[in-house]
C-alpha cells in the first residue's frame, strides 16, 4: 500500500547539505499499524511528508497504492492526500470556526454535497466521541479533545491510512491514552495506521509494527516491535 524505495531526502541549508532521510525502504500493508520512533531529528516528520508529497525525495521513489506520490503532478496528489488523513503534534485547527465548520469547511473545499457534510459530520464526530461539543470553538476545547477534533477531520474523507506525527506530544497521560485508544479504534475498523512517538509506554504497549529511525536511517524494524533507542 506504501512503499519507500532507496528514498534519499537531502535539504539545503544555507552552505549546508542537511541529510535528513539517508537512503530508505520499506514498506506498510493495508490494516497495519506501525509506529515510527527516532530521536529528535531522526527524519520522521521528513518522512511523513515525502509520503503525502509535501516534500519531493533527493533520490529514489515513493508509492502509494499504485500512485508514485515522488513525481505525481497536483491533481494526482489531491487524489492521494484524500486517501491519506494526516493527524499533527500542533492539532492545525480553524480557530475562528466551530468544531462542526473546521470539518465542513473542508467538505466544502472539494465540493461535497451539503446532504454528504450534514449525513458525515455527526459520524466522524461520534467515532472521536465529540458528538455533544459541535457547536463549540477550538478554545473551549481540551487539548485531547482538539486532537480528537483533529483526528475527526483526517478521518473526513475516508482515507485508507491516517498518519499521526506526535499526536499526543503535547498532551498529558490521560488524554495520551484516549488518543491511542482512538487510533486503535480507528486501525480496528480497517484504516491503516502510521503513529510517530516518542513515547516508549506507548509504543512497548502496542505490541505491534515499530520502524526505528537512527539519523535518517532504519535501524530496526520488528513485526512486534519494542521501544529500543
Ligand atoms: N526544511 C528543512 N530545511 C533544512 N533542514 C531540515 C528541514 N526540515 C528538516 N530538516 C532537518 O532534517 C532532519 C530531520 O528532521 P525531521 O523534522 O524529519 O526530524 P524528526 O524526527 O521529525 O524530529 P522531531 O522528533 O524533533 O520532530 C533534522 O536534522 C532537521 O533539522
Ligand atoms: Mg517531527
Amino acid at each position: 500500500m506504501i512503499s519507500f524505495q532507496s528514498v534519499i531526502k537531502a535539504y539545503n541549508s544555507g552552505d549546508k547539505i542537511i541529510t535528513a532521510i539517508g537512503g530508505v525502504s520499506f514498506a506498510i500493508e493495508p490494516g497495519e499499524f506501525v509506529s515510527l520512533v527516532g530521536k529528535s531529528g531522526s527524519g520522521k516528520t521528513t518522512l511523513i511528508k515525502l509520503l503525502v508529497g509535501e516534500e519531493k525525495p533527493t533520490e529514489g521513489s515513493v508509492f502509494f497504492q499504485d500512485l508514485e506520490v515522488s513525481t505525481a503532478r497536483s491533481e494526482v496528489l489531491q487524489k492521494i492526500r484524500r486517501k491519506i488523513g494526516v493527524v499533527y503534534q500542533d492539532y492545525k485547527l480553524l480557530l475562528n470556526k466551530t468544531v462542526k465548520e473546521n470539518l465542513s469547511y473542508i467538505m466544502e473545499v472539494i465540493g461535497a454535497p451539503q446532504e454528504n457534510i450534514d449525513a458525515d459530520i455527526p459520524q466522524v464526530l461520534s467515532i472521536v466521541g465529540l458528538d455533544q461539543r459541535m457547536n463549540n470553538f477550538p478554545h473551549e476545547l481540551s487539548g485531547g479533545e482538539k486532537q480528537r477534533l483533529a483526528i475527526a477531520r483526517a478521518l473526513i474523507h475516508r482515507p485508507q491510512v491516517i498518519v499521526a506525527d506526535e499526536p499526543t506530544g503535547n498532551l498529558d497521560l490521560y488524554n495520551t491514552y484516549e488518543i491511542i485508544s482512538l487510533l486503535q479504534k480507528i486501525n480496528n475498523l480497517g484504516t491503516t495506521v502510521m503513529l510517530s512517538t516518542h513515547n516508549k509506554e506507548i509504543v512497548d504497549a502496542l505490541k505491534k509494527r515499530v520502524i526505528t529511525l537512527e539519523s535518517g536511517k532504519i535501524i530496526s524494524d520488528e513485526k512486534v516491535g519494542k521501544f529500543i533507542l
